[in-house]
């Protein structure tokens, strides 16, 4: 590992070297910033936003930051990912799967077939397939460091609320979830720690036409608190799964929804 870092607050814990999926907007770049402030070293992942993922890096603090581009639809694309990012970084102690595709609606009552066999594969091919070979790729490095690791998925509340608009979004998530809680207890003996976020409505580029839409107020009205989350909300909730004492988290689906989906 490296040297320990000053904190302000007298805190010194040795910087980790995070891979954030999908960094180069929203969430993602939320989860980075996050990860940047507590001394930590970023890989910003992007797929089609080389340039916005190249600002996200150049504004985090610290030093280290890179970006590394990847389909995660493409399974041969995803070992060079991790390799480019391995060598950035000097190694790898946290992985962050957020990157994810929503497609316009599917409604199984009014969607031909062909359209419908379609965006089910290409959603699960990034969202619960290009994270599942990420954190496989990701995984056998961290084994072969022998340092253990974090590894937290980005879900939704969508998988346990339902969405009847967008099934095949919403049974990627049920579907990453679950591979968390497969990974918890098959990556424990090494040392690695696997959790999840469910977040409800979040304040980002891809739902923007929705909240100022209208259909925002009775998005907002979900909450009680009135309101969606901000991508910070969010971002502190993965930082603190990813640190030594969210160990015993492992396992764990977090909601982070504001008391709008109770289960
Ligand atoms: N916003 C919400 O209300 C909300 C609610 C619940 C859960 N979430 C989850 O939170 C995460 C982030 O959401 P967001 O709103 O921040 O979305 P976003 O701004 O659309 O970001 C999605 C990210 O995924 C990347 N991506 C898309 N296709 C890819 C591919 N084929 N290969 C690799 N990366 C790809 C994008 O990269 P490029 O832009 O570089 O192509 C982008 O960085 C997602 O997992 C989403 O499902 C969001």
């Amino acid at each position: 590992m490296n040297a320990p870092n000053d904190f302000p607050d007298g805190d010194r814990r040795p910087p980790r070297r995070v891979l954030v999926s999908g960094a180069s907007s929203g969430i993602g770049a939320a989860i980075a910033l996050a990860f940047a402030e507590r001394g930590d070293r970023v890989a910003v992942h992007y797929f089609s936003g080389a340039g916005r993922a190249e600002r996200v890096r150049d504004a985090l603090p610290g030093t280290g930051h890179v970006a590394v581009g990847g389909d995660l639809a493409d399974p041969a694309a995803i070992p060079a990912l991790v390799g480019t990012t391995v060598d950035g970084l000097g190694g790898i102690d946290v992985l962050v799967n957020n990157a994810a595709v929503l497609t316009g609606a599917q409604p199984i009552d009014a969607m031909p077939y062909a359209e419908w066999a379609k965006v089910w594969t290409e959603v699960l091919a990034v969202n619960l397939l290009g994270a599942a070979n990420l954190t496989h790729q990701v995984a056998a490095r961290m084994l072969a460091q022998g340092t253990g690791g974090r590894i937290i998925n980005v879900g939704s509340r969508g998988a346990f609320r339902g969405e009847p608009g967008h099934p095949a979004y919403g049974a990627s998530k049920a579907g990453l979830h679950s591979l968390g809680q497969s990974l918890a207890v098959a990556l424990a003996p090494h040392g690695i720690a696997v959790a999840s976020v469910a977040p409800g409505f979040v304040e980002t580029d891809r739902v923007a036409d929705r909240l100022s839409g209208e259909q925002g107020a009775a998005i907002r009205a979900q909450s009680p608190f009135g309101r969606v989350a901000d991508p910070a909300e969010i971002a502190a909730a993965v930082v603190y799964l990813a640190s030594p004492e969210a160990l015993w988290a492992s396992g764990a689906v977090l909601d982070l929804n504001g008391a709008s989906h109770l289960r």
